[in-house]
């Protein structure tokens, strides 16, 4: 068991820089997820990670081990790519085995340099290999807890999708590996396999207790499989947390537009004292900001900031379970109605401003007529204007 420790660590090609001086530390059995938007760099600290791609600056460690110059085999990892190719020709056994045949150590006492001349000539003289026994010990168990020992015999083309993709962890799991990476391994699932195989996959995690970083691209699957998650945009981590922190306290404009959905709402706003407290002063409306907040508030008085307002703190006056005032009622008109079934999505329109409101089906709501809503202001967040930072 190990954790893995990333130092400073940054990844430069010819032009692009795609990892920036990242530092992050997992933690022994966690199962951390990195997620941001395609192109920003997951992929490649993936990669540096195993062994795959060359660091350019900064340390990897895994456990308390510095393996920048360990080669891939010996980093004691195992990675799930999104494309897993198995191979077509062997049986799921075969595939799940043929990595542990491979797998090879030094006798004791044998030269390197010996086995590397003659090693390919008599490779059992100068090698230790796994037992068979011991590989069909392993394939079997592995198998078993997949679902897959009833497959054992086919082959890749005679399984669904959801198996091969089992197929393809299971070659990683047998492998016993210190550290798990998994490169957006359910994304050429469709929906429902998706949903089901990712509970698998926490199952799986739980039971083995194995290190796991575990890349997507998907919020969703951040914030329901991750111990904790790692937001990255162009190339930077921007926050580090767990998932409902994350939800609840993003620390920047970007992290907070990125977890949930519909995405938090932005909205231009002045910051205006008023009867002893502070309002957001918008185009259309004013709301005033929670008096828990105002000392954070403070020094941004009389300028502008950014509000941000997630789609289920907006509620239908009607049925609205918060006090009702003049201070957090907005009255907006609805442009268009997507029910989802238990939830409706509402696009609203308050003055030159944009809304998206995420509330209960029942709503009175009719497109091309009014709706007074009610911000919930204490789950409100402010940014600043020109670093993104939260102001609270
Ligand atoms: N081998 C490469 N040569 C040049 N640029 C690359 C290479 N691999 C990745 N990149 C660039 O690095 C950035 C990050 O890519 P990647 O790590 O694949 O992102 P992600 O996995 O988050 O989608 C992108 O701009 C990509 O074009
Ligand atoms: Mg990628």
């Amino acid at each position: 068991m190990a954790g893995v420790t990333l130092r400073n660590l940054t990844k430069a090609f010819k032009n692009v820089i795609a990892v920036k001086n990242v530092n992050l530390e997992i933690h022994d059995k966690e199962f951390l997820v990195l997620v941001g938007p395609s192109g920003c760099g997951k992929t490649t600290a993936l990669r540096m990670i195993a062994g795959l791609e060359e660091v350019t600056e900064g340390e990897i460690y895994i456990g308390d081990r510095l393996v920048n110059d360990v080669s891939p085999k010996d980093r004691d990892i195992a990675m799930v790519f999104q494309n897993y190719a198995l191979y077509p020709h062997m049986t799921v056994y075969e595939n799940m085995a043929f990595g542990l045949k491979l797998r090879r150590t030094l006798k004791p006492g044998k030269s390197p340099v010996a086995a590397a001349l003659l090693g390919w000539l008599v490779p059992r003289a100068f090698y230790d290999f796994i037992p068979k026994d011991e590989i069909r010990r392993r394939v079997e168990a592995t198998s078993k807890m997949l679902g897959l020992d009833g497959r054992l015999n086919r082959k890749p083309k005679e399984l669904s999708g959801g198996e091969r993709q089992r197929v393809a962890l299971g070659r990683a799991i047998v492998r016993e590996p210190k550290v798990f990476l998994m490169d957006e391994p359910l994304s050429n699932l469709d929906a429902k396999l998706r949903v089901q195989t990712r509970a698998e996959l926490i199952k799986l995690h739980r039971r083995l207790g194995i290190t796991t970083i575990y890349v997507t691209h998907d919020q969703v699957e951040a914030m329901t499989m991750g111990d904790r998650i790692a937001v990255m945009n162009d190339g930077v981590i921007q926050q580090v947390d767990t998932p409902l922190n994350l939800y609840n306290h993003p620390a920047n404009r970007f992290v907070a537009g990125f977890i949930g959905s519909p995405a938090m709402n932005f909205v231009d706003a002045l910051v205006e004292p008023r009867d002893g407290g502070l309002y957001f002063k918008a185009d259309g409306f004013s709301v005033k900001a929670p008096s828990e907040k105002a000392d954070a508030l403070a020094p941004y008085t009389g300028k502008h900031v950014v509000l941000g307002i997630r789609p289920e703190d907006i509620f239908d006056k009607t049925m609205c379970p918060i006090a009702v005032t003049p201070d957090n009622t907005v009255e907006a008109v609805v442009d268009v109605i997507e029910p989802m079934g238990d939830r409706s999505h509402l696009s609203l329109r308050v003055g030159g401003t944009s809304l998206i409101a995420n509330v209960d089906a029942e709503t009175s709501a009719q497109e091309d007529s009014k709706l007074p809503v009610v911000f919930d202001m204490s789950k409100s967040h402010a940014f600043d204007k020109d670093t993104d930072r939260a102001i609270y």
